[in-house]
């Protein structure tokens, strides 16, 4: 049987296919699943432990995942912008974990690096997170300790953070997209965790696309009424490449941050490991009953990874499509003082195909054969790893520049913590207008530069979010000074 989900030729090996249920799976509503705080503490008890869960269909043999709370995605937190999140993070999985934000203008001892901002949370043990959420917006949570393997495993899930005064949206769906690489058997594919193919090259990529945790799920959506669409990217290293059916849809923010309305008209919509693309969409009098929400492979084929169960509800004014409105902005610091800016540079390099000869791993030069049999392929600035010293000190209040240089023949996702920033020039040419994003995809060979107003004290991680390449190299910090 030919399976229509799988990307097996994205990993180049003949696998057999796998078995998909030929039953239906209703529309799902996609409810927020909440559990109840306790009432003593407020806190919302967030489990981090090993499961079981149905990725491949009703009727197939369940995968061992790792989840929160035995759900992935994990569960929902839902808050309103300028409310506390209280979250006891319990850890019942064999290992040290830690939970970020990732996103979130997060006090900096609650971003969850370990190492870095807080102690790993053992196993038996339990962390509460406590902070402020100052942005309304579409954001998530994962582990942040061996990320490449616990959050393939599952530990995910959605952070939304509603605007003060409610949008005007029938309905608020977040799908959360990502691959798995799976066995013939339907299991994740613990093996080849670690492969320096993958870490050199683009990073895992997976046989398996979930929407969800689901197969293939049908998305209620009701004709005439605005929808507020929330795509997540949770891959390891996959950058999809999504085709939204034609429901007049318009992106409205960005990893989280507003911008104003802007048309998709079936292009093709690329999301970065961590990026999210809010969308408003609307189907008409006009729109079939079940267009499909498709992501190209490698090779360009496109799949279906899940429809839109369109209903027809009575009363409904669907003669014409309504027009989103903006969001409201966030309270974000957006004035860069460019006069007084601290300047840095940071050259990528290493990677399959790339002609990085030797780095300083563990504060000893090392030749690359050195550094593929430790694990590791990627360098900033000359360096693998993590450094004593951050990027760049700044005060608090100062503006921030950073060139990224991407001398190495990959694609790589940005992602800086604790701050938006936007893209200011591109090869040395100003790009206009870019969005505030957490996360921003450099292709290959490009050079980009990046600012943003250093207004959060604190040691902020700032890594390649494709996680084989952070784990293998692709990780520094800045330190900015209260
Ligand atoms: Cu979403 Cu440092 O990560
Ligand atoms: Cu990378």
């Amino acid at each position: 049987m030919k399976n229509k989900n799988s990307f097996a030729r994205d990993l180049r090996i003949d696998r057999r296919c796998l078995l998909r249920s030929s039953i239906a799976v209703g529309a799902s509503f996609l409810l927020p699943r909440r559990i109840p705080a306790s009432p003593e503490n407020g806190l919302q008890v967030i489990e981090a432990r090993p499961s079981k869960y149905k990725l491949i269909g009703k009727n197939a043999k369940p995968t061992e995942v790792w989840t929160y709370n035995g759900l992935v995605p994990g569960t929902e937190i839902r808050v309103k912008q300028g409310d506390e999140v209280r979250v006891r993070l319990v850890n019942k999985l064999t290992e040290p974990t830690t939970i970020h934000w990732h996103g979130i203008r997060i006090r900096n001892d609650m971003d969850g690096v370990p190492g870095l901002t807080q102690e790993p949370v053992l196993p038996g043990q339990s962390f509460d997170y406590k902070f402020a959420v100052p942005d309304a917006g579409t954001f998530w949570y994962h582990t942040h300790s061996r990320s490449w393997e616990q959050m393939e495993k599952g530990l995910y899930g959605t952070l939304i953070v509603e605007e003060i005064e409610p949008q005007n949206y029938a309905r608020d769906i977040s799908l959360v997209i990502d691959d798995w690489r799976l066995t013939d058997e339907g299991q994740i594919d613990v093996s080849s965790f670690g492969n320096m193919m993958d870490h050199s090259h683009a990073g895992r990529y997976g046989n398996w696309i979930t929407v969800n945790g689901q197969d293939q799920p049908k998305i209620g959506l009701p004709r005439g009424d605005l929808v507020r669409l929330r795509l997540i990217n949770t891959c390891n290293s996959r950058i999809l490449s999504l085709q939204v059916p034609d429901l007049n849809a318009h992106i409205i923010a960005v990893d989280g941050q507003p911008i104003n309305p802007k048309k998709n008209g079936g292009e093709v919509l690329q999301l970065g490991p961590a990026q999210r693309i809010d969308l408003s969409v609307e189907a008409n009098s006009t729109t079939p009953d079940l267009p499909a929400l498709t992501a190209f492979s490698s090779r360009g084929e496109s799949i279906k990874i899940a429809s839109f169960d369109i209903q027809t509800t009575s009363g409904a004014d669907y003669g014409k499509y309504k027009i989103p409105t903006s969001l409201p902005p966030n309270p974000l610091s957006t004035d860069l003082d460019l006069s007084q800016a601290i300047r840095a540079e940071l050259r990528m390099e290493g990677g399959a195909m790339g002609h990085m000869v030797k780095a300083i791993y563990k504060g000893e030069s090392r030749d690359i054969g050195y550094l593929v049999r430790s694990g590791q392929a990627w360098a900033f600035n000359g360096i693998v790893g993590m450094t004593d010293n951050p990027l760049l000190a700044a005060l608090k209040g100062q503006t921030v520049l950073i060139e990224m240089i991407n001398d190495t023949a990959w694609p790589h996702a940005m992602h800086l913590h604790g701050h938006h920033f936007r893209a200011l020039e591109r090869n040395k040419k100003p790009i206009n207008g870019a969005p505030w994003t957490d996360t921003f995809l450099i292709s290959r060979g490009e050079t980009v530069l990046i600012g943003f107003v250093a207004d959060n004290p604190g040691k902020w991680l700032f890594h390649c979010h494709m996680l084989e390449h952070q784990a293998s190299g692709m990780k520094t910090w800045i330190n900015i000074q209260a």
